[in-house]
């Protein structure tokens, strides 16, 4: 069938891991800075004590301390915030391995901000750096996915856009080791353990220098045809292209037809408007699903469990989260984005419940537990550090399976998919759009959790559930299937649908129409 022609295109070359894994530098650095806060947060906020301690000869009192601290965690999202709303403008003028490389000068600011602070006695240093960082990782939440998507064969799109989480999961895992206390998570070294954001920095951008631009930006964004072909035929390791260059210059034909897609022409017209709400909401599902409630503060969770060593049940967990999005980089081709979204999603509605179950048990033993060696309990079959155990192993099980099912779903496909969503024209827009909502929904989960879950405890998993049940509908109703499918073909299903006014698609031969609504495996064929 005409859209599956690509599915043949599956060759790897050298050329195109070289320029992938060069990209994905960047999502590994996205996560490093999401794990690396996890590990001396004690040290920092010494570090503030005795910051004010030598320039007033009094030390910061705790709540300030605590302030400053919520602000150096959460100033990073902010920084996020801005750098990806600025991701457009920045690929429309320089293409995305010229912003990858420029970008990377951010990192050095920041690595070098934070790594400075202890030195200079400046915890002003250490959160201007986090700001920074945050810029630098907004944009590369969007120009790693945008260029991955764009160089990948269509038959193999999903699976290397999956290797960005893969960066992510892996640089979150890096962070929590190195963060041991016996590596760079001492009272000394958590300067270099924040400055080491640096370093990939540097290699990343050694790697840019050989790497190709992407050519549908070559071609379409820039009418640069030769040059386009020459970078497809070193991608894809053969000369026979034509078919590829054909489908750009579809697009290019389309776009030159429209006028340039700015952030609220998306919103305007009807054949952007279904997609972006598709996008946002996804993005959504991802950040409102809880996850970060459990990166930020697993250890905190896992004591609250009652586990006497938190610190390695969260690298435990480091560990679960890339192996499952292994097993999705092996999966997406075959189930599909949205099969694989839905069913993590639902895996996740479980273990969130399951979380929420085994914390109010911990807390009844705990308290039996009490009660007991006041002599005031009666004592039922289980003693109570019998019970503790068991829902010790259920808590961390529940935190293992959340986090698994996200990574089989909802932690890969919102990032690459919206890519997909969009021909060249709106992406960069649809991009900068997506990755702030991601950001800002991330920034106020942050903000909310710690204050939530003092006030309503274990009970604060259940808002995340209610989300989770919302976005399963949403996902089952609203998201259509791209897998296996050009960007031309994805985006004019868009249109088509807009232009009749009824959520019906053509599928390819244009004999059958096909809900929006996307239940259909036909529908990519
Ligand atoms: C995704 C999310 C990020 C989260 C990570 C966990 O990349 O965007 O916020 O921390 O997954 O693996």
């Amino acid at each position: 069938m005409e859209k599956m022609k690509d599915s043949k295109g599956k060759k790897v070359t050298l050329c195109l891991m070289f320029c992938v894994s060069t990209a994905v530098i960047g999502s590994l650095q996205f996560g490093y800075n999401i794990g690396v806060i996890n590990a001396p947060d004690v040290k920092v906020q010494n570090f503030f004590r005795n910051v004010t301690l030598v320039r007033t000869g009094e030390p910061m009192d705790d709540y300030t301390v605590t302030t400053l601290w919520s602000v150096a965690v959460a100033i990073f999202n902010f920084g996020g915030m801005i750098g990806s709303l600025n991701v457009g403008a920045l690929v429309n003028k320089l293409g995305g391995r010229k912003s990858m490389l420029l970008s990377n000068i951010l990192a050095l600011i920041g690595g070098g901000l934070m790594g400075l602070s202890s030195i200079c006695s400046s915890y002003e240093l250490l959160i201007v750096g986090r700001l920074v960082i945050g810029v630098f990782c907004g944009l590369s939440t969007g120009l790693t996915p945008m260029y991955v998507g764009e160089i990948a064969p269509t038959a193999l799109r999903g699976a290397f856009g999956t290797l960005h989480q893969l960066g992510v999961v892996i640089g979150i895992l890096v962070a929590q080791i190195l963060g041991l206390e016996s590596l760079l998570g001492s009272q000394t070294l958590w300067p270099l353990l924040l400055a080491l954001t640096a370093l990939p920095a540097v290699i990343q951008s050694i790697m840019l220098i050989f790497c190709l631009e992407s050519p549908r930006y070559l071609l379409i964004s820039l009418n640069k045809e030769d040059e386009a072909r020459q970078a497809l035929t070193s991608l894809r390791g053969h000369s026979d292209v034509e078919d590829d260059i054909r489908e750009m210059k579809d697009e290019a034909m389309k776009m030159s037809m429209e006028k340039r897609v700015s952030i609220p022409e998306l919103f305007r017209n009807p054949a952007y408007r279904q997609p972006i709400i598709i996008a946002i909401i996804l993005q959504l599902s991802q950040q409102l699903s809880g996850i970060n409630a459990v990166m930020y503060y697993s250890t905190e969770i896992f004591r609250n469990a009652g586990i006497t060593e938190p610190v390695f049940a969260t690298i435990g967990m480091g560990v679960v989260n890339t192996v499952f999005t292994v097993v999705s980089l092996f999966l997406v081709e075959r189930a599909g984005r949205r099969t694989l979204h839905l069913i993590g999603l639902t895996g996740m509605t479980f273990c969130v419940l399951l979380v929420t179950i085994s914390l109010k048990l911990v807390d009844s033993e705990i308290e039996k537990a009490k009660l007991l060696q006041n002599g005031t309990a009666i004592i039922d079959s289980a003693s109570p550090s019998e019970g503790i155990s068991t829902v010790k192993v259920l808590a961390i099980l529940a935190v293992f399976g959340f986090v698994a099912s996200f990574e089989m779903g909802p932690g890969p496909i919102p990032w690459f998919i919206v890519a997909e969503l969009f021909a060249q024209g709106p992406r960069p827009a649809a991009m900068a759009v997506a990755g702030c909502c991601n950001w800002t929904a991330s920034f106020l989960v942050g903000l909310l959790f710690p204050i939530l879950s003092k006030k309503i405890g274990a009970y604060v998993f259940i808002i995340f559930l209610i989300l989770l049940v919302v976005f399963i509908v949403f996902t089952y109703f609203r998201v259509p299937e791209t897998k296996g499918r050009t960007f031309e073909d994805i985006a004019s299903g868009f249109s088509n649908a807009a232009d009749s006014n009824t959520a019906n698609y053509k599928s390819a031969e244009g004999a059958v129409s096909l809900p929006i609504s996307p239940s259909s495996e036909k529908f990519q064929m």
